[in-house]
């Protein structure tokens, strides 16, 4: 393995069963030399499910949780080292505490609230400006990394744990160059991770929050919309033709 497809599941990977049946065609002709991987704002055992419901074959990486959480394969083994390298300065209680007070913030689903991940539904009419919650968390001592997406969720994350930083981890362990990783996504949880050292990709149907990105380099605005606009950047990128990494200095 030299390289691999990482790709956030909802509105991207999910959405079109045709073009999502090709990808699936796709991957399976490069398996050996590509890893396949998920990013998800959802839980392991909702990105299972719906997976399954989708009959996507499982991934050799599974990315939850908002990049909270690392998991390995058809038995998901977890990635128990990634817990321990993100627990750096994670006070949850402290942080659900402070959240509290806030105004316009709901506590999401106990199904959706991890170790790692507080998540909310957010009021953007009602709720302070980001900046403002971090100036809180700053006067309080309290370090998180707060995520914004779709207009309506927030998640609050430990300071080192994302799908991107995430996706970082996954190079280092497993000796590939960044620009070795396709990655495609569609929404605000996705930002971060497109615009790394990563081969991005935008799907057609992308939310308004990504537009910022176009222009960017490594960031390709497929047409497309859902698992074809990932083909589309695969063709955009020529990434089926990536050379293994020792070739590539
Ligand atoms: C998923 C998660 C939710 C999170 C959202 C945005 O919908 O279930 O908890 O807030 O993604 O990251
Ligand atoms: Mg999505």
């Amino acid at each position: 393995v030299n390289s691999a497809l990482i790709s956030d599941i909802d509105n991207t990977l999910l959405g079109n069963k045709r073009a999502l049946r090709q990808l699936v065609g796709w991957l399976k002709e490069h398996r050996g030399k590509l890893a396949f991987g998920v990013a998800t704002g959802r839980t392991i055992d909702s990105a299972v499910a719906i997976l399954r419901q989708w009959q996507v074959p499982a991934p050799e990486v599974w990315i939850t949780s908002v990049g909270s959480e690392i998991h390995y394969g058809v038995r998901r083994i977890p990635d128990t080292g990634w817990a321990s390298h993100i627990r750096h300065k994670w006070r949850r209680d402290a942080l659900a505490e402070l959240m509290k007070t806030l105004p316009g913030l709901s506590l999401q689903a106990a199904g959706n609230q991890r170790e790692f991940k507080l998540s909310y539904i957010a009021d953007p009419d009602k709720m302070p400006p980001l900046e403002e919650i971090n100036h809180h968390l700053r006067e309080q001592q309290l370090c998180a990394q707060l995520i914004y997406s779709h207009n309506e969720f927030l998640d609050v994350l430990p300071i080192r744990a994302s799908k991107g930083h995430a996706i970082r981890y996954l190079a280092y362990k497993w000796g590939f160059p960044l620009r070795n990783f396709l990655v495609a996504g569609d929404s605000g949880n996705d930002h971060e991770m497109l615009v790394g050292d990563t081969l991005g990709v935008v799907v057609g149907n992308h939310s308004q929050e990504l537009e910022p990105l176009r222009g960017m380099e490594q960031i390709y605005f497929a047409h497309e919309h859902y698992a074809a606009g990932i083909l589309e950047g695969i063709a955009h990128y020529r990434f089926n033709e990536i050379k293994p990494a020792a070739s590539q200095a």
